[in-house]
């Protein structure tokens, strides 16, 4: 049904999907009265590419597109324990070119977690300070440029319509998977920020006609700001992969109770959902981003808003190595 689109292979898929009945346990045992629905995990932290996460599968069609494109340079933006940034260094590692990174802010004292690891993956970071990142980021894309170099840039968390596209076909190899092994998925649930995940999987499940529900757990945004850009982002993807179609803002699910004190504050909610999954499941979830998606999740669990008798996919989109720069919060 899709165009098929310029791509990188970079990720290991299809990425497991998997049972987590020890956690489903752990809720039932909290209130044996209670509704708990069966609960799968989509391993997308298990991607493979430098630790893995939701970007590998954008990373495939941004890349494909900045080879098809001639760049020599890919430039892109985030913060400083940005997934999306560490992810964009190995790839760009991978395909033999030069990576720039514009993080916000000034270096830290201590190079942990991500940033480490863009600095081991040979990207070159330029600190924002209290400049606008975007503009030093088209800043630094034009001097590239008048340097002889082929600048591309990535947007902000990967989420152009290239982007999703890799989440609007991974919809499908849930829905191939789930098929497979005899579940009828009716909910999943993922973090959302930048919004090329959840609008990317928009797509995959209008074009597969899904029935269900996609939670979008909003990591920095109110739902009211957040729906239309998640509509808008969708139409754009689906027009790209040549199936076009209008999406609602309004029928965008979006979760944004679970905002805490703000983006990349660690609270009390999402500590207690990395120690659950971690001793119910072994199984590791982020400060930043799976773990308050998890948090809003379990949240959701114990409102009773979902049925004993359905199935929930938390979706995993990885962030293992931003747990290293919480350590001192964490411990
Ligand atoms: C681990 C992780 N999960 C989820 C997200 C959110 O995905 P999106 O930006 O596509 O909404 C990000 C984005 O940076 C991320 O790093």
């Amino acid at each position: 049904m899709f165009n098929s689109l310029p791509r990188l292979p970079l990720a290991h898929l299809p990425t497991p999907l998997e049972a987590l009945p020890r956690l489903r346990a752990a809720l039932q045992a909290e209130d044996p009265g209670r509704p708990v629905p069966r609960l799968l995990v989509k391993r997308d932290d298990q991607t493979g590419l430098a630790s893995g996460g939701n970007k590998t599968r954008k990373l495939e069609y941004l890349l494909g597109e900045a080879l098809a494109q001639g760049a020599d340079t890919v430039l892109t933006v985030g913060a400083p324990q940005s997934n999306h940034c560490r992810q964009t260094a190995a790839a760009a590692a991978k395909a033999g070119l030069r990576c720039l990174l514009v993080l916000g802010g000034h270096a830290p004292r201590l190079t942990g977690g991500n940033l480490l690891l863009d600095r081991l993956l040979g990207a070159q970071i330029i600190w924002a300070g209290q400049e606008d990142r975007l503009a030093l980021l088209a800043e630094t894309a034009r001097s590239q440029a008048a340097s002889g170099y082929r600048p591309w840039v990535i947007p902000y968390g990967g989420s152009s319509p290239a982007g999703a596209a890799g989440y609007a076909l991974a919809f499908q190899e849930l829905l191939t998977q789930a098929q497979a092994a005899g579940w009828q998925v009716d909910h999943v649930a993922t973090a959302s920020s930048s919004g090329g995940t959840q609008a990317g999987m928009a797509v995959g499940a209008w074009a597969a006609g899904f029935t269900g529900q996609i939670h979008g757990i909003s990591i920095d945004q109110r739902a009211d700001d957040f729906q239309p850009a998640l509509a808008e982002l969708a139409q754009q993807t689906a027009s790209l992969l040549g199936a076009p179609h209008p999406f609602r803002a309004e029928a965008m699910i979006v979760h944004d109770a679970y905002l805490g004190a703000g983006y990349g504050v660690l609270g009390d909610a999402e500590r207690a959902a990395i120690d659950l999954l971690a001793r119910s499941e072994g199984l590791l979830v982020d400060p930043v981003y799976t773990g308050r998606a998890l948090a809003g999740l379990l949240d959701l669990i114990r409102q009773r808003r979902f049925a004993a008798s359905e199935t929930v996919v938390f979706w995993h989109t990885g962030g293992l190595p931003a747990l290293f720069a919480y350590a001192e919060q964490l411990d």
